[in-house]
């Protein structure tokens, strides 16, 4: 008796702080930690260009992953039962690893592997992938063949891991909302007009935390990139939470964030831009526990973050900030990985925060390509309760 009503009363909790979390709006953008180094629309896509090439520049090598911006709009998400994959793996890796050379890029975060074909995994292949980076955290496969797949062929294998995102507002190829794209095109200015403002491109993030159920295994692969620059930086946030003494750790369990969607969609449609779904807030645990590995992991971050639910508006700020703080100056935490032709990056979204690298300015084209399956809704699990 006493269990249901206390689960009545969880549940009541649950729903009035999810409704507080719908109604929350931008109201005042200044105050927002969102940071847009990378804004596209159809505005800042030199089509011609990128058909065609230039004189300096060859043309797109992948014209059918041009992002496109439709006024087609989609509805809201619907929640899912998910399945954990890495839970069914051979945690020898077996399917997965035989006969690779997979380097460690850092000690403590993230592993290269050549001499596999992800896509060609069987079934335990696939299992072990999702079990293998989430330990290693983010995952270089060198030499794939994920880009030059029918685009669908490349949807149906991330698919595998659960049902993919689509993004409320970038850019996508024809026909296929469920790709998300990163597009620079040659000869674009972005990154010199942004640098007139702002100081660094960093913006630490875990994909979409916003969404009730966001990514956990997700799929970056690379179109075109520069000779030099545009490394993607990724953070193990279970380190993170490790580095944390225990006192601390056991405070922020049991708090929650809202994450907002509103200030992205606001931004796209303050350039001209689509909105594609509307935007949503939602409340997840600043500490989250993995399904596979059990470990914990902080679950925070200056772009999706708005404000721990419970704390008044200066407490929640500095808590956050703290937190940023330590997330971004974890050097040792974290991993740059260096994009090659045929480089596919795995990561798992859940225990991991990356950021883009704006750093070339020569006009050279970026172009890739984000898979995005859907996971499980963020839970915790109690400080003492701990499974590595
Ligand atoms: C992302 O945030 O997923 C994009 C990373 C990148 O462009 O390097």
């Amino acid at each position: 008796m006493a269990t249901a009503l206390s689960e009545t009363i969880a549940v009541r909790l649950t729903r009035s702080i999810d409704q507080r979390a719908e109604r929350l709006k931008p109201q005042d953008k200044r105050e927002s930690t969102y940071k847009e180094a990378f804004a596209q629309s159809a505005a800042t896509t030199n089509y011609d260009g990128e058909l065609e090439g230039s004189a300096k520049h060859p043309p797109a090598a992948y014209p059918h992953y041009l992002p496109y911006w439709d006024d087609v709009t989609y509805p809201p998400l619907e929640p899912f039962e998910a399945i954990e994959h890495g839970k069914d793996a051979d945690p020898t890796f077996p399917n997965l690893l035989a006969g690779a050379h997979v380097p460690d890029l850092t000690a403590n975060i993230g592993a290269e592997v050549q001499g596999v074909q992800i896509s060609k995994l069987n079934k335990a292949g696939k299992d072990e992938l999702a079990l293998f980076v989430a330990k290693k955290k983010v995952v270089a496969f060198r030499n794939q063949d994920l880009a030059d797949l029918p685009i669908q062929q490349a949807l149906d294998f991330a698919e595998y891991y659960g049902p993919s995102h689509i993004h409320q507002a970038s850019g996508a190829p024809q026909g296929f909302p469920k790709v998300h794209l990163i597009h620079r095109s040659a000869d674009d200015t972005t990154a010199h007009d942004f640098f007139q403002e702002r100081t660094n491109s960093i913006t630490w993030h875990s994909d979409v935390s916003f969404e009730m159920q966001p990514p956990g295994t997700t799929f970056l692969y690379l179109l075109d990139g520069p000779t030099a620059g545009g490394d993607t930086l990724f953070g193990n946030m279970v380190e993170a939470y490790n580095r944390l003494s225990p006192e601390f750790q056991k405070r922020l369990h049991g708090l929650r964030a809202i994450h907002s969607g509103h200030e992205q969609a606001a931004d796209a449609r303050a350039r001209g831009s689509v909105v594609r779904r509307e935007p949503v807030a939602n409340v997840h645990p600043l500490v989250r526990t993995h399904p596979a590995t059990g470990e914990k992991a902080l679950y925070v971050n200056p772009q999706f973050t708005r404000r721990i639910v419970g704390l008044k508006k200066e407490e929640s700020d500095y808590l956050l900030k703290f937190l940023y703080d330590h997330i971004a100056l974890c050097a040792d935490l974290q991993a740059r990985v260096k994009w090659e032709k045929g480089t596919v990056i795995c990561w798992d979204n859940r225990v991991t925060a990356h950021t883009a690298i704006l750093d070339w300015q020569d006009g050279q084209r970026r172009h890739l390509a984000r898979l995005m399956p859907q996971a499980e809704r963020p839970y915790e699990t109690p400080f003492d309760e701990w499974k590595r």
